[in-house]
């Protein structure tokens, strides 16, 4: 089944042609970076403007890429939520009237869950093997830090997440705030090279390490507003040189890196996680990558990192995990809605090795 993939969500006007749920045809991704830039975050009605101009060029590219026409894709699939609303709305209708003209199903896809499934793109098997389960997965972008389970029979459950910034938008906070440009995660990881990740002690959210007690609701919980705020202070009245910023941005990702990896490899211990999945954007971070790596081989437990392609917004995620939800079943066709928000409750994923048929 060749299922056209969608993503709107953001500042990335992405398509992707994905066959089976595991070849990637085609990978297209168009970034309005340069038209948020000066704003240091992405504007959302601007961001909706740039979707309308650039989905028929980018849907063009994909298929031209895949080498198939329009009429040979079996179903479209396309972030529904979460997102800007203004941004969502411009695929989903793209979307919808593509299916209509068809005559081929048309299924909404969450975003979050999505990027999970971008993980698997490196290692398809790990789908169809239960021993693999239950996986850890730690969601890490500019819209979520988050830390799910997904047992083998599909339960998806939400077991820490940020309480307030995700680490992409500290990441990206911080770099306006060094006035390194937009977005700065690609930015601080470079720098950071470069620096002293011990020249400022910045305060590791949510780790009991502050001389404040933990709260044990909070275990598994993620803070990044303290460290940003933190580093705010430590630039206030100054003249900072390229060495200090470079400083600042080791010391920064070095706080920032640190709790993501003791946090994951708590949840991983808690709920007895074989294989831990890390994918979003900070996920292309080099420091995590690799200190993620050392941690999970010491702990005994594989680790499954998205390629970088697939960490940042990109629509295979999107219309891989359309495939396995419109094989199972799926949702009503074209009766989805766009939604800002998350939901608390991710209910079952379509894609675990022990689901039955009739899931
Ligand atoms: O997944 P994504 O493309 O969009 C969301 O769903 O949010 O993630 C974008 C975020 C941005 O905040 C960006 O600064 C961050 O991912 N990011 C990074 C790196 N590359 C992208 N953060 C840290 N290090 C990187 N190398
Ligand atoms: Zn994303």
């Amino acid at each position: 089944m060749n299922v056209l993939g969608i993503e709107t969500s953001c500042d990335e006007t992405a398509v992707a042609v994905v066959r089976d749920g595991r070849a990637v045809l085609a990978n297209v991704v168009a970034s309005q970076v340069t038209l948020h830039a000066g704003y240091g975050g992405v504007v959302p009605e601007l961001a909706a403007r740039e979707h309308l101009t650039a989905i028929q060029p980018v849907v063009d590219a994909a298929l031209a890429q895949s080498g198939l026409s329009l009429a040979a894709m079996d179903a479209v699939a396309v972030t529904n939520a979460p997102g800007l609303v203004p941004a969502l709305l411009v695929g989903c209708a793209y979307a919808k009237g593509v299916a209509l003209a068809l005559g081929c199903p048309v299924v909404g896809v969450n975003h979050f869950l999505a990027h999970i499934y971008g993980s698997f793109y490196g290692c398809p098997d790990l789908l169809a093997d239960a021993a693999a389960f239950p996986l850890l997965a730690l969601v890490v972008s500019g819209g979520h830090t988050a830390l799910v389970t997904v047992s083998a029979d599909g339960h998806a459950r939400l077991v820490g997440v940020t309480l307030d910034d995700a680490a992409g938008e500290a990441y990206d906070k911080v770099a306006k705030i060094l006035d390194l440009g937009y977005p700065g995660g690609p930015l601080i990881d470079r720098l950071a090279t470069t620096g002293n990740p011990k020249a400022y002690a910045f305060p590791r959210g949510l780790t009991g390490t502050s001389g404040k007690a933990l709260a044990p609701e909070n275990r598994l919980n993620f803070s990044f507003s303290g460290v940003k705020t933190s580093l705010l202070y430590a630039v206030r009245d100054r003249t900072l040189t390229s060495s200090d910023r470079a400083d600042l941005a080791a010391s920064f990702q070095q706080a920032v890196v640190e709790v993501l990896v003791a946090k994951t490899l708590r949840a991983a211990a808690e709920v007895g996680a074989p294989t831990v999945c890390v994918c979003g954007g900070v996920a292309c971070n080099s420091q995590l990558r690799r200190d993620m790596d050392t941690a999970l081989r010491k702990a005994g437990r594989r680790l499954v990192l998205a390629e970088p392609k697939y960490c940042t917004d990109n629509a295979a995620m999107v219309a891989g995990l359309g495939y396995h939800t419109l094989r199972r079943g799926g949702p009503p066709a074209a009766g989805f809605r766009v939604s800002a928000r998350l939901g608390a409750d991710l209910g079952k994923v379509p894609f675990a090795p022990l689901l039955k048929d009739d899931d």
